[in-house]
């Protein structure tokens, strides 16, 4: 009989926020009253089918371990960061190694992204876990698209099939870690993990979520995710 597969998470942690341009990294920024890191890994500790989570911190971080994360919750575990976002993913799907059964999924959510909804994650992992390789949150875009070169618009792209991608993206861990692998060999830029996927010829599914996920990446977007913090979230 097939074991039932587990879920992990993988918080990469380790950038530098270099965007947003304050003195320490982004994810340790306060808002309403917790760090944002706090906030995006919180729907994680709570929601009872994360087996472990595993944070990836940058190797000269003094923040992390001023907060309660890691007391107040057996599975949270930190490793190292690499020099990119791909590396510092690859570096916590490689701590899994002893612990993993090949069906096992892992669900890697931004640091950066502060307001994922409790729903989200589980409607997500109710997808997700029915499903081949696994898949994404993401929303429809509702703009006008724009194809522009040198300032000027070539043409406009049908937005019926455009969506925004968010995290978490859910997938078969064995899967991610060789698809992250083979990208990273063959030096394709990857900017989240379900490119990685399709790089490597998988389709995965997009499971459609809440637009106010955004992950914070300038200084306008704090103010942003304090207003729907304070709207959606009991505090
Ligand atoms: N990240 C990471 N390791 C890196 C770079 C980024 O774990 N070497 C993480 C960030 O901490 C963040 C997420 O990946 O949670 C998304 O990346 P991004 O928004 O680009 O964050 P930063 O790289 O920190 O920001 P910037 O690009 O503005 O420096
Ligand atoms: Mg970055």
């Amino acid at each position: 009989m097939k074991a039932v597969p587990k879920c992990w998470a993988v918080i990469p942690a380790a950038g530098i926020g270099e965007r947003v341009g304050s003195s320490i990294p982004k994810q340790y920024l306060q808002i309403a009253g917790r760090t944002i890191l706090e906030h995006a890994i919180n729907p994680f500790i709570r929601n009872h089918r994360i087996a472990g989570i595993t944070v990836a911190l940058h190797p000269h971080d003094v923040h992390f371990e001023m907060l309660d994360i890691k007391s107040s919750s057996d599975k949270v575990h930190i490793v190292t960061g690499g020099d990119t976002r791909a590396h510092s993913v690859l570096n916590a799907l490689d701590s899994f190694e002893a612990k993993l059964d090949e069906n096992d999924f892992v669900l890697v959510h931004d640091a950066a992204r502060p307001c994922l909804m409790m729903s989200d994650l589980d409607q997500l992992m109710d997808v997700c876990i029915q499903h081949e390789v696994g898949g994404i949150i993401g929303s429809r875009v509702t703009d006008t698209i724009k194809h522009v070169e040198n300032n000027n618009i070539v043409n406009t792209l049908d937005r019926e099939n455009i969506w925004r991608a968010y995290t978490p993206q859910m997938f078969r861990l064995v899967i991610l870690r060789s698809a992250i692998q083979k990208a990273l060999k063959d030096k394709i830029g990857i900017t989240d993990e379900a490119s990685a996927l399709e790089y490597a010829g998988y389709q995965p599914c997009m499971v459609e979520g809440d637009a106010r996920n955004i992950k914070v990446t300038t200084a306008e977007d704090i103010s942003l995710a304090e207003t729907f913090l304070q709207q959606e979230f009991n505090l």
